[in-house]
């Protein structure tokens, strides 16, 4: 298996398979790689020649020093599951001064509303440093297709916003959110929690589907203050926001009936380890 950290020979095996016709995917990931990752790339697989899957924890998007540091690391772990899912995928595993040679910092983008609420609102910047190693990533590889979860439905807009704006070769395949046996969303910050907390987590899974089922029940003022008064009440856990918003354009939703295109989204910190997760409404 190829384990690549420069540019440089990034950039030459992908010229090489071009040049040969093979269809190119990029599986972004920040490595601990867990079920939620292995359905990208199995999907990754399906559809291409070339599957590259980079591993590479990226500061900018980090608005707090703590989270960066405490964020699970795995590498040789990562690296045996890849490895077993296919021998020919490619992994690229840059250090941080080859992503950013000169300043680590991330550059502006406008993303409209998109990123300005939700995890925009409680990570400043978050997704300025999403969009500046996604966007590099793209330059590098220039893939046909890349993966992403709808775990992390803001950051597909965002991404999908990325595309249209400059990319407009690369097709972005979402794919559905994996979980526990418990709903729980799969998710690298799992393994943080500890057993108590994992246990009860599965209450974030089921206030979702109780918010969708409750839709044409109550007013959603109700339900949010019926999911807040649960979540809330358990030790250690705090509701950071139940939205209800437009599915593309993250306008927030006060009266569901009048919206056909509606997901619901909620983030629970567990003893400060934040948590997101969203179901479509429709
Ligand atoms: O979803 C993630 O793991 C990260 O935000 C990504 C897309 C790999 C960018 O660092």
């Amino acid at each position: 298996m190829i384990i690549e950290n420069k540019i440089k020979n990034v950039k030459k095996s992908i010229s090489y398979d071009k040049r040969n016709n093979k269809k190119i995917s990029l599986v972004p990931t920040m490595g601990s790689i867990h079920k939620g990752h292995i359905s990208l790339i199995e999907e990754a697989l399906k559809k291409s020649d070339v599957v590259w899957v980079s591993i590479f924890i990226n500061p900018t998007q980090f608005n707090d020093l703590d989270d960066y540091k405490n964020y699970p690391r795995s590498f040789n772990q990562d690296i045996d599951i890849i490895h077993s899912l296919s021998q020919n995928i490619r992994i690229f595993s840059p250090e941080i001064n080859e992503m950013y040679s000169e300043r680590i910092s991330y550059k502006k983008f406008d993303f409209g509303k998109i990123d300005k609420v939700m995890e925009g609102k409680y990570r400043p910047n978050h997704f300025n440093g999403v969009a500046t190693i996604v966007t590099k990533l793209f330059n590098i590889f220039k893939p046909d297709y890349t993966f992403f979860g709808q775990k992390d439905f803001q950051q597909v807009l965002i991404v999908k916003n990325i595309i249209e704006k400059n990319f407009n070769g690369i097709k972005l395949i979402t794919c559905k959110t994996v979980r526990e046996t418990n709903g729980l969303a799969i998710s690298s910050r799992n393994r943080l929690l500890d057993e108590d907390d994992y246990v009860n987590s599965k209450i974030i899974y089921e206030m979702l589907v109780f918010a969708k089922d409750s839709l044409n029940k109550l007013k959603i003022s109700e339900i949010k203050d019926y999911v807040s008064s649960k979540i809330n009440s358990i030790p250690n856990f705090k509701l950071d926001y139940l939205d209800f918003r437009n599915s593309n354009s993250l306008e927030k939703i006060i009266c569901s009936k009048s919206n056909q295109n509606l997901h619901i989204f909620i983030c629970v910190k567990i003893n400060g380890i934040r948590l997101i997760d969203n179901i479509n409404a429709k």
